[in-house]
C-alpha cells in the first residue's frame, strides 16, 4: 500500500538485514527499523513493533533466517525457532512459518541455509501479499452486496483492532475487502472500534484508512452494538489470529462480544483470514487456543503522544488497583455468518472449511 505517495510492504529484505514499519510510533510517526539479528526480530514481535497474526508469521520466518547468518547449525536453527515461537502465544501463524522455515532448511547442508532462508522468508511474505489480495477481492463481493441491500448512500462496516495491511505483509484480511470496495469506486464508510487497550484500531485502522482515502469514524469499543441496534452497520468483518478447523474464530479481546451484538441485530459477521491463520490441529477453540495475557499496565495507563513528540503514559486507575489483560477471545463458530479467505468465502464450520482446503482439512 502507499504512505505519502511511496510504495511500502511491513517488512523487507534491505542489505542483508530486514527493515520494518515501527508499528509502535503510528499514529503520530512513520518510522521504519532495521532488524540486525535473530533477537532483534524476536523483540519486534514481543515488543508489538511489528503485529498481526500474518505479519507475525512472515517476521518470524525473516528472524529465522537473520539466525543462520550467525548460527546455521542444527542447533542454531532449533534454538532460532524456539525463541521466536515464545515470543507471542496465539497467533498462529508465527508457528505455521515457523515450521515451514524448519521443514525447508532441514534438509540443507548449514553452509546453504542462510541463502535458503532468506529466499523462504521472501516466499511467505510475497505469497501473504498475494493471499490477501484475493481475500480482499472475495470480500469484496459482500460488500457490494451489503451496499445493494442497504438502499442508502452508502454501505456501513464495522471492524475490530487492526487487520489492515499493517498487520500483514500487504493489503490486510479484514480490511483488503475494504481497499478493493473503496477502489472499485463502492461508497464504504467503516465503523472503526478503538480496541482498548492498545487502541489498536484508533492508532493503525484509522491511520491506514485515512491513507487510502476511505471514510471512516471512529467509535469506544462499546458503541458497536448500539449503532448495530439502530441499523447503523450492514456487516462487521473482522480479521483472525487463529481459527479452528471447525470455524472457532479467536482475535482480539471484544470481538465475541461484537459477534455477540451482531447476532441479536441481524447484522452479518465475517472473519477474514488466509489459511495460514486456520490451525488444522484443534476444534474447539474456547479449549484449545491459547490466550496471551499482557502486561496490567496496557489497562491501568494510556499511552499517547506528547506536543515535544515522546510517546507518554498516563495513569487511569488509582496506584493499588489490580488489573486483568487478556488480548485475544474466542468467537464461537455458530456466531460467525462466514470465514472469508484466499480461496472464497465458505461457512464457519469443518464442512466449509474442508470444502475449500481439503488437502489441509485431510492432513
Ligand atoms: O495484538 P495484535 O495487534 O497482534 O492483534 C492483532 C489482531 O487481533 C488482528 O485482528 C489479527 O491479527 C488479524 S490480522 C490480519
Amino acid at each position: 500500500m502507499q504512505v505519502e505517495g511511496r510504495d511500502f510492504r511491513t517488512i523487507w529484505p534491505d542489505r542483508g538485514h530486514v527493515s520494518v514499519i515501527d508499528q509502535t510510533r503510528l499514529p503520530h510517526a512513520f518510522e521504519t527499523v532495521s532488524l540486525r539479528s535473530m533477537e532483534d526480530a524476536a523483540r519486534a514481535i514481543a515488543d508489538m513493533v511489528v503485529r498481526g497474526a500474518p505479519l507475525i508469521g512472515a517476521a518470524g520466518a525473516y528472524g529465522a533466517a537473520l539466525a543462520m547468518c550467525d548460527d546455521a547449525s542444527d542447533d542454531g536453527l532449533r534454538r532460532a525457532c524456539a525463541r521466536l515461537l515464545a515470543t507471542r502465544p496465539t497467533a498462529v501463524n508465527l508457528r505455521w512459518g515457523l515450521e515451514r522455515m524448519e521443514r525447508r532448511l532441514a534438509a540443507l547442508p548449514a553452509s546453504d541455509r542462510a541463502d535458503a532462508a532468506f529466499a523462504e522468508a521472501a516466499a511467505i511474505a510475497d505469497e501473504d501479499a498475494e493471499t490477501c489480495a484475493a481475500i480482499g477481492n472475495h470480500g469484496e463481493s459482500l460488500i457490494r452486496a451489503a451496499f445493494e441491500k442497504s438502499g442508502r448512500d452508502r454501505v456501513n462496516v464495522l471492524t475490530h483492532c487492526n487487520a489492515g495491511w499493517l498487520a500483514t505483509v500487504d493489503w490486510g484480511t479484514a480490511l483488503a475487502p475494504i481497499y478493493k470496495a473503496h477502489r472499485a469506486g463502492l461508497p464504504v464508510h467503516v465503523f472503526v472500534d478503538e480496541t482498548r487497550p492498545r487502541n489498536q484500531g484508533a492508532s493503525l485502522t484509522a491511520w491506514e484508512l485515512a491513507q487510502e482515502g476511505v471514510a471512516h469514524t471512529v467509535i469506544v469499543d462499546n458503541a458497536g452494538g448500539h449503532l448495530m441496534q439502530r441499523g447503523e452497520v450492514d456487516l462487521c468483518i473482522v480479521g483472525s489470529d487463529r481459527t479452528t478447523r471447525a470455524g472457532d474464530v479467536c482475535n482480539k479481546i471484544g470481538t465475541y462480544l461484537k459477534a455477540l451484538a451482531a447476532k441479536d441485530c441481524g447484522v452479518p459477521f465475517y472473519a477474514a483470514l488466509p489459511a495460514s491463520t486456520v490451525d488444522w490441529r484443534i476444534v474447539d477453540g474456547l479449549r484449545d487456543i491459547p490466550i496471551e495475557e499482557r502486561s496490567p499496565e496496557e489497562v491501568t495507563h494510556l499511552a499517547g503522544m506528547a506536543v515535544d513528540g515522546r510517546v507518554e503514559r498516563v495513569r487511569l486507575t488509582p496506584q493499588a488497583t489490580p488489573a486483568r489483560n487478556p488480548a485475544f477471545d474466542v468467537t464461537p463458530s455458530r456466531l460467525v455468518t462466514g470465514l472469508i479467505t484466499e480461496r472464497g468465502v465458505c461457512d464457519a464450520s469443518a464442512e466449509g472449511l474442508a470444502s475449500l482446503f481439503p488437502a489441509e482439512a485431510k492432513a
